[in-house]
């Protein structure tokens, strides 16, 4: 018996010191020390011996299977300790590493020109309204003043959904749910996107307008001379200039179209603005009697002011791009000049 055990030990001993993963260790352990290892199988032959030497020899099993299970213990330990301090070099962050640039967004060239309108407006007092972006006859057309001849109705200028549903084709209907739904006096800007069939180098099917309406009591074109030069001033710079020329729109009556000097060439004349130093941003007027009326307000104790002009005309001219298909093909090379 006593040799028996020698030999294990050395077997044991010899092992241990080799391996060098706990999973080899676990191996060894089970081969010894499990329910059918060789230890446990030493007891079992301690019925084959006789009486008198059995309680020494049992004890001198289970202290060879103290011992051998001490070492394992240390073992097992010691190459926690070893895997715990390679996995701590391994995964070891150097926190004085520059870090990844994440790619942070921005926003759109056109949602910086909607958002500075924004703020210059509210700062007027005005509140934004947005109105949908489908629209019926009534909305779009009918309500402000459009003839049932008119041009814009036309199929081929206007995306319509069936004969009564259309995408809008400007920002204009924000007008009369204004004032269908506002108590005025009130002052409302609306932002949005809108729709026609056309489609070149300065026009998309799917373009930005933001309308503004001002409702109360004795307003004239001064008053909108006075709004729209801090609109330009506030887009462009201090010194740009506005100028109104007499025009025609059926839901305003005086209307005019609004110049203002080229962003260029700040009035000296040159290729953008075809040499007269005046760009034309918008369209405007007194808001037609008939319009105020097909609202539900009376025309004679209500007067309107109101607005239209494209962002993503103003985003072009402001930025310098020279097609407007440059914002909306979603090149991260263009889009990117415009982060802040
Ligand atoms: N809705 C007009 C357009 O799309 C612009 C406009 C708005 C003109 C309000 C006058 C008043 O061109």
């Amino acid at each position: 018996m006593e040799g028996k055990i020698k030999e294990l030990r050395a077997q044991i001993e010899e092992l241990a010191g080799k391996v060098a993963q706990i999973d080899e260790l676990k191996d060894v352990r089970f081969k010894y020390l499990s329910k059918n290892g060789a230890i446990p199988a030493l007891m079992k032959q301690l019925g084959s011996l006789s009486k008198e030497e059995r309680p020494a020899a049992g004890k001198i099993i289970n202290e060879f299977k103290v011992w051998a299970t001490e070492l394992f213990d240390k073992k097992e330990e010691e190459l926690g300790k070893k895997a715990l301090e390679m996995r701590y070099i391994k995964e070891a962050v150097d926190v004085t590493m520059p870090s990844k640039k994440s790619k942070a967004g921005h926003l759109h060239p056109v949602t910086l020109v909607r958002n500075e309108l924004i703020d210059a407006f509210t700062g007027m007092g005005f509140t934004v309204f947005e109105g949908p972006e489908i629209e019926d006859d009534f909305h779009n057309f009918t309500a402000l003043n459009v003839s049932a001849d008119h041009p814009a109705r036309d199929k081929q200028d206007t995306f319509y959904i069936n004969d009564d549903l259309l995408l809008r084709t400007h920002t204009s209907p924000g007008q009369v749910r204004a004032m269908e739904t506002m108590k005025p006096p009130f002052k409302i800007v609306s932002p949005g996107r809108v729709f026609r069939c056309d489609d070149d180098g300065t026009h998309a099917p799917m373009f930005h307008q933001m309308e503004g309406l001002v409702i109360d009591k004795n307003l004239s074109l001064c008053d909108l001379q006075g709004l729209l030069d801090t609109l330009a001033k506030t887009v462009f710079d201090k010194d740009t200039k506005t100028r109104f020329r007499p025009s025609f729109f059926p839901f305003t009556e005086p209307s005019v179209e609004v110049d203002v000097t080229c962003c260029e060439c700040h009035g000296a004349g040159c290729s953008l603005c075809k040499g007269t130093g005046w760009i034309e941003i918008l369209g405007g007027g007194v808001v037609n009697r008939n319009v105020i009326k097909n609202c539900g307000l009376d025309p004679d104790e209500w007067t309107g002011l109101a607005f239209g002009t494209g962002l993503d005309r103003i985003a072009m001219l402001k930025y310098g791009v020279n097609n407007i298909h440059l914002l909306y093909d979603g090149d991260v090379r263009i889009l990117s000049q415009f982060r802040k």
